[in-house]
């Protein structure tokens, strides 16, 4: 009998908010609806999405990484704030505790992409790493730096996760083309 490589499984994709205000509940999270809604938009293969709020603080920032990589199995975790020059940014520093391993063009692309669009794109220090199975990616708080920063590093992720014997997961291609060197 034939062995599928193809993992047709559903992948599972964590959103994480940093943000002091929003786990007070003093301020509506934007930013985590916006990331659901722009996966649910660019994405044709099933997927399920576990979303959570936490402040920022680098040790629940780690904790809430490594339940959404490591219990709940997510191929990929987009975390949204945090990434700035204040003194309670600490999202990058969180990322690269729980990481094996970090991804620097994620970061270099998403901010270039976003310095076309505003000044202060640099003010960010977001980037990207892999815990075992899972591509984790940092976007700024901004809810419109969202869809600018993910349009430009999306086109790629698919082939991450590939690349990590992740799910097989399939994008809309009237909205942008997934790029696969090796077609599985
Ligand atoms: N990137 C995009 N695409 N759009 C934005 O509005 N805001 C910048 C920068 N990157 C922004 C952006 C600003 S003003 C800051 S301070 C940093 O992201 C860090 O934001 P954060 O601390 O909310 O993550």
């Amino acid at each position: 009998m034939d062995q599928d490589p193809v993992q047709h499984h559903n992948a599972r994709f964590g959103i994480l908010t940093v943000s002091d205000r929003a786990s007070r509940g003093e301020y509506q999270d934007l930013g985590g609806p916006a990331i659901q809604n722009y996966l649910a938009e660019v994405l044709i293969s099933p997927f399920e999405a576990i979303a959570n709020i936490v402040a920022d603080d680098r040790a629940a920032i780690e904790a809430a990484l490594v339940e959404l990589a490591d219990q709940q199995q997510c191929s990929l975790i987009v975390t949204t704030g945090g990434t700035g020059p204040a003194v309670r940014d600490v999202t990058p520093e969180a990322t690269e505790a729980v990481c094996e391993k970090m991804m620097p063009g994620f970061g270099e692309l998403m901010r270039a992409v976003s310095l076309t669009k505003v000044a202060t794109a640099i003010l960010s220090r977001q980037t990207a790493g892999i815990r075992g199975q899972c591509l984790i990616v940092n976007l700024p708080g901004q809810p419109k730096a969202i869809g600018e920063c993910l349009d430009a590093v999306f086109p790629a992720i698919p082939y991450c996760i590939d690349l990590l014997n992740g799910p097989y997961i399939e994008t809309n291609e009237s909205r942008f083309v997934t790029f696969r060197p090796k077609k599985k």
